[in-house]
């Protein structure tokens, strides 16, 4: 099995609160990996440690091949990243924001409207950022994300605050990609029903620790559930188990 990113007993302590807990993960290449768990579980603290924006406490991982920390730089040019709501100069147009990430990471100039292309906001590049509806912005965020087509691109809540039609829109956009080219999206989200519908594997988080991880059949198998039942029931029914376990062991 060719793995992009792996992880390794990474961590991250604040104080005494741990936040991510030696958590190893194993992200295929070429895969949608569904990175899930409820509020507080760890999921932006781990994936902004995978992109150097907080340092872990310990562990370490490997992206493409690159070693944190020795690769550190290395690492930044190989991942397009988006962390929750990407923030844009209104009175820019969508290729005016583009272009000035565009210029730091050193790209080509066509690299804007390939990326406006990507996301299907081509028509609407010359439109100001703050006349762009909230669907229209997550397109930009993920366009940003996208500058320089790179293998990896690290997705936290894309969706979040979209209505149905726009979670529909940005979820298809995110299934196609690794057809569009050669990439591997690790994305999270609060839902497992939306994860189903696009991820290949999926991890799973609670209080900080690492409950599951592999392919959407192995969780039915290991939660030992029907292949009809709903993953949203499963999904909870472990994070419940957990929770109570957490609780028994407190009490002990
Ligand atoms: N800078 C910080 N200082 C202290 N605690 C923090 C800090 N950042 C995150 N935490 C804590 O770490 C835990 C994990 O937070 P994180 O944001 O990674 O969760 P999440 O899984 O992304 O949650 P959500 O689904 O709500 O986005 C939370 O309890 C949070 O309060
Ligand atoms: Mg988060």
């Amino acid at each position: 099995m060719e793995y992009i990113i792996t992880t390794e007993q990474l961590t991250k302590k604040y104080k005494n609160f741990v936040s991510v807990n030696n958590v190893s993960l194993h992200i295929r290449k070429g895969s949608i990996y569904g990175f899930l768990g409820p509020n507080g579980a760890g999921k932006s603290t781990t994936m902004k440690m995978l992109l150097g924006l907080t340092a872990p406490t310990k562990g370490s991982f490997v992206i493409d091949g690159r070693h944190f920390p020795e690769d550190r730089i290395d690492i930044l040019k190989e991942v397009g990243s988006f962390i929750e709501s990407p923030s844009f100069y209104a009175n820019l147009t969508g290729r005016e924001n583009l272009d000035i990430i565009r210029r730091i990471l050193g790209l080509p100039e066509t690299s804007v409207d390939d990326a406006l292309e990507l996301v299907g906001l081509e028509e609407f590049g010359g439109r100001l950022a703050k006349k762009y509806s909230l669907g229209m912005k997550q397109r930009l965020g993920l366009a940003g994300a996208l500058l320089g087509r790179p293998p990896v691109l690290i997705l936290d809540e894309p969706t979040n605050g979209l209505d149905p039609s726009g979670i529909h829109e940005i979820r298809n956009l995110v299934k196609s990609l690794p057809d569009l080219y050669d990439c591997t999206i690790m994305i999270s989200s609060h839902m497992l029903s939306e994860i189903e519908l696009m991820a290949d594997d999926i991890g799973i988080l609670n209080h900080g620790n690492l409950l599951f991880e592999g392919s959407l059949e192995d969780l039915r198998h290991s939660a030992g559930k029907a292949e009809s039942t709903n993953l949203e029931d499963v999904f909870l029914t472990m994070v419940e188990q957990d929770n109570t376990n957490r609780k028994q062991r407190a009490k002990l």
